[in-house]
Parts: C-alpha cells; structure tokens; sequence
C-alpha cells in the first residue's frame, strides 16, 4: 500500500478567497497546499476591471504570511455591459488571466452578472481573438428548470450555441458536476476544459440529507446523482488534461450557512489535496493524481509547471470542528470532525 506521496507543487484552478478579515483567515491554508490559484471575482462589488483586479491583487498578497510564495491569478467578472476595451487592458496585464462568466442570480455574488450571453459578445470575441479564458459557471437559472437539471440544461442552451458561434474562444466549464458536462468537454476540442472540485468527486446528493438538512455539503452546482459522480470521478482520473483541480473553497461563516435560508459553498482550503488524494486513491487511480492538480491546468493556461515538490503522508488525523473566520461563529470546514487517512506534511 502507497505510504508517500509526493507530487509537483498544484494550484488551485478556482478558489474564493473574500476580502479584508476573510482573506486573512483563509489564505495560508491555500498558500500551503497551492502555489497558485485562479482567484474567483465575485467581491461585494464584483471585480470588473483590471484597475480593481490589480488593487485586489495587492489586497491578497498583503494578506500572506511571511515567506509564503503564493501567486494569485486574477479574474474579471463578466458582465452584460463589459467593453472590448477592458479585454484589451486584460490582455496587457500579465496578471488577469480570464473573465468569470455567472448567470446572473446563479449563486453567491451573482447579481451583476450577464442576463443573456448576447449582450457581452463584443468582449467575447475580443477575448477568442487574444485568447483569453473565459470561466464559466454553467447553470441556467430559469426557475421552470429543476435545479438538479441546470448544469445540463446549460450545456445545450448556453455552451453549444457559444462554442459554434466562437468555435476558437478558450472555455473552462468551472466546477462540472454531471455526466452530460464531462462527456461534453471530453468531446470538444482542445480549447474547452473543465474543473473539477474535491466535494463532487467523494459525494453524492444523498450526503445533503443524511441523517436531516447537513448544510455544509452544500454548494453551487448542488451535489448530484451517483451516476454522475461516478462520471466525474472517471473523467479526473482519465489521464486527459481537459480536468484539472480547482477546489472551488468558498468560505462562509458558520452563522450564514446554519440558518433557515444558507449560503451556498464548502470550505476544503485547507485539506483540500487530502479530499482529492482520498477521491484518487478510491478510484485506484492515485498516480493520476499528480497530472490532474499540477500539470493540466498549467498547460491549459499556457504557463509554465511549477518546480518542486509537496508530500502527502497515509496517516491519519481529524479535520477541526471549526476553524476562526470573521466572527465568532468560525467556520466549519468540509468533514469536520471526520478522520482523513492522508495528510498533506510537507506544505509548498
Ligand atoms: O457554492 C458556491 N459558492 N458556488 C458558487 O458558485 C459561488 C460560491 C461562493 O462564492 O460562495
Ligand atoms: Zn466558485
């Protein structure tokens, strides 16, 4: 049986990080188990220019704790009335590296996001034109359509249509949680890959209501059928560097997701390699691990692979009840209280 693991230091392909105290709080955990990741825009207000990106960028930095070499990858969030000009200034930034596409009213922060993929289209094509990705979050929010039909109902009304209009547009279909979303990026061409987070590889829809209402497996896409984990699970350990890891940790404070009306997202920033080495090993597939969270998303982006190395040990420890955040109801990570078999020992 593998004791050790040691694979090329990963990054986190998408990541919600907040702002101010929040930021604080959750960044060293995403420092030490990743050397990058693709920083999600959807602040109170949203980050819609490079400007904001930049200073928002210093923000995050500011936040890391001495020596930690973390290197966040900035987004802009794309909304109806983005202009072709700022596509521009994208593309001279060097450190916005897409624009995040959400539905507007699809999840947390959504508000000013695009009512009808049509009205961007000039910012659209400007990025297929300098090969910007364009990150998706691919739900439909038409109420008529069952909330557990939206992933696929988006793949036929919003991602076809797109990819036939801007056949050469760089997509990342962003934390894809059914089949119909795997087998389509499997099919499509190189220019169109997908994210796959730690919580829709180890779970199914069931783990929502074992035992009553367990708000912490709750996130945007909703935990699906086992037919469909099951589909993810054999897409991220294929081989093909269509999938790569991006953990989708969004942090919300205990208090606003044990409530009547909670916010969507899990908390795995800081066991987030142990849940993925864990989904890897149950499919008998953990030498895939290592191309999945550290060389797909790289070349994918066009950058260069990190050098060096981080350590995954078998030995077991329990994930915290509750972790500080901004308030004094912490926050609850993923599986807390649960025992993880591997444990990430030597941190980047
Ligand atoms: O569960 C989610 N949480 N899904 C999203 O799309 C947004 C995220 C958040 O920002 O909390
Ligand atoms: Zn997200």
């Amino acid at each position: 049986m593998t004791t050790t693991l040691a694979i090329t230091t990963p990054d986190d392909w998408h990541l919600h990080v907040r702002d101010g105290a929040a930021t604080r709080a959750v960044l060293p955990a995403t420092a030490r188990q990743f050397r990058r990741a693709i920083i999600m825009p959807n602040l109170k207000p949203p980050v819609r220019t490079v400007a904001e990106a930049a200073a928002y960028r210093e923000r995050i930095l500011a936040a890391l704790p001495p020596g930690a070499r973390f290197e966040p990858l900035m987004t802009l969030y794309l909304t109806d009335n983005t202009p072709v000009d700022e596509i521009r200034r994208v593309a001279a930034s060097g450190f916005v590296k897409a624009l995040k596409y959400y539905p507007a009213g699809a999840t947390t922060n959504s508000d000013a996001g695009v009512t009808d993929i049509a009205r961007p289209m000039a910012a659209l094509e400007a990025m297929a034109d300098a090969g910007i990705p364009l990150l998706m979050h691919g739900e439909v929010t038409d109420p008529a359509v069952d909330v557990f039909d939206r992933e696929a109902v988006f793949v036929e009304r919003i991602l076809d249509p797109l990819l036939r209009r801007l056949p050469s547009l760089k997509v990342v279909f962003e934390h894809i949680t059914t089949r119909q979303g795997a087998e389509y990026v499997a099919a499509a061409p190189g220019n169109v890959a997908a994210t796959i987070t730690p919580q829709h590889l180890l779970y199914n829809r069931n783990e929502l209501f074992k035992g009553g209402i367990r708000p912490h497996f709750y996130c945007l896409p909703v935990l699906k059928r086992e037919e469909h984990r099951v589909a993810l699970v054999r897409a991220a350990t294929s081989g093909s560097p269509k999938f790569f890891l991006g953990t989708d940790s969004a942090p919300h404070a205990t208090n606003t997701k044990e409530i009547a009306c909670g916010c969507a997202g899990c908390f795995t920033a800081p066991h987030a390699l142990e849940l993925y080495a864990e989904a890897f090993e149950a499919a008998g597939a953990l030498d895939r691990l290592e191309a999945f969270a550290a060389f797909h998303g790289p070349d994918f982006y066009g950058l260069p692979r990190n050098s060096g190395t981080v350590r995954l040990e078998r030995s077991a420890w329990q994930v915290p009840e509750r972790l500080d955040y901004v308030d004094a109801s912490g926050i609850v990570p993923l599986r807390a209280g649960e025992t993880l078999a591997w444990k990430l020992v030597a941190g980047v």
